[in-house]
């Protein structure tokens, strides 16, 4: 007899970045950060875990490829929390199915081409602890669960809840007090829209984990975003409630923007944008700018991760007009893909 289950998790895309940990091991930010879940439709991770007797090692499969599960690492982090988590059931409920010692195999897939040079690890961590609880039928919430895939990949605590999500940077040193949270489902703001714009499928490049931690070693800047964070936070958590686009749009723009300061002042400095991710800048600017000229409010707003990707949020109304701008920017190879998300629409192409 064996046991099975398959979850799924939808990327995130910050807002408010998290850029940089104070304890590497249990991966507790610097700053809080808060970001948007694409809708479950689209970019999506799927993980199904498998316990039975017969299997004689933990296994793990990512897009059909044997992968490897270092000890101590955060695969087997996020592994043995999950397990020690079905000990405590079998232990207190003496008619509880007995078979958390037994090894799992874990499949993963992502839907969106692992090629398109979008972040995995965050819908990759999410759903395979939440396939792991569905498996062990764990009692616990998604804050508890956010807490575990956070040990995977910080940014993953974020994908166990939909809409906006805010990750809590906590103070506590086991870290009890560092989770993601829900600030405002999905229908609460459902005619926002986010596009992403692949602009390089290259993995190449500084990782987040690596290049985080070289800009809290050596950049002077990142004090002052320390400092400027916490007021972001609060505003755009306003600016949510109030479906304040205009207001929604500057922060995460500007945070963007400090974000890749910091990266710019790390030692040796790290760039992550291109010339098609600054030449989107200029257009969202310059396409704000009209608006804000002519006494209306800004329509777009565009952030970049590790990478020269952008993701342009705007209101369902303005998208296609953003696609169009774009297309006529820009020759036809600048991009891999283009991908309309978080609403119903996938202007793919
Ligand atoms: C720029 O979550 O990938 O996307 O915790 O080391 O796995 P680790 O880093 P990761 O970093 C994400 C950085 C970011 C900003 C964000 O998603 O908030």
């Amino acid at each position: 007899k064996y046991f099975q289950a398959t979850a799924s998790a939808p990327v995130n895309i910050a807002c408010i970045k998290y850029w940089g940990k104070r304890d590497t091991k249990l991966i507790l930010p610097t700053n809080s950060s808060l970001s948007v879940t694409l809708s479950q439709d689209h970019l999506r991770s799927t993980t199904t875990s498998r316990a039975d007797p017969s299997f004689t090692e933990d296994t793990i499969w990512l897009n059909g490829k044997l992968d490897e599960i270092k000890p101590g690492g955060r695969l087997s982090t996020c592994i043995d929390a999950m397990r020690r988590a079905r000990e405590e059931v079998e232990d207190a409920d003496p008619k509880a199915e007995k078979f958390s010692q037994c090894k799992v195999h874990i499949c993963s897939y992502n839907n969106f081409p692992t090629a398109a040079g979008l972040a995995s690890s965050a819908s990759g961590f999410a759903a395979l602890v939440y396939s792991l609880a569905k498996l062990y039928q764990l009692p616990a919430s998604p804050k508890d669960l956010s807490i575990i895939a956070r040990q995977g990949s910080g940014s993953a605590c974020r994908s166990l809840f939909g809409g906006f999500v805010a990750w809590r940077e906590g103070t506590a040193p086991d870290g009890s007090d560092s989770f993601a949270e829900q600030v405002a489902p999905e229908i609460a703001w459902s005619d926002m829209h986010a596009l992403i714009c692949v602009v390089s499928d290259d993995k190449k490049g500084t990782s987040s984990t690596a290049g985080m931690q070289r800009t809290v070693e050596t950049s002077t800047l990142f004090e002052q975003r320390k400092a400027v964070v916490p007021g972001r936070m609060r505003a755009i958590t306003e600016a949510i409630h109030k479906r304040d686009f205009d207001q929604f749009a500057e922060i995460t723009m500007k945070d963007s923007n400090s974000f890749h300061a910091v990266a710019l002042d790390t030692d040796p400095p790290i760039f992550y944008l291109n010339d098609v991710s600054r030449a989107i800048i200029a257009i969202v600017t310059e396409y704000n700018r009209v608006s804000l000229d002519a006494g209306g409010k800004r329509k777009a707003a565009y952030t970049f991760d590790a990478g020269p990707n952008a993701v342009i949020y705007a209101p369902k109304e303005n998208i296609k007009e953003i696609v169009e701008m774009i297309v006529e920017y820009f020759p036809q190879e600048s991009f891999k893909d283009t991908f309309a998300l978080f609403g119903k629409e996938d202007v793919r192409g």
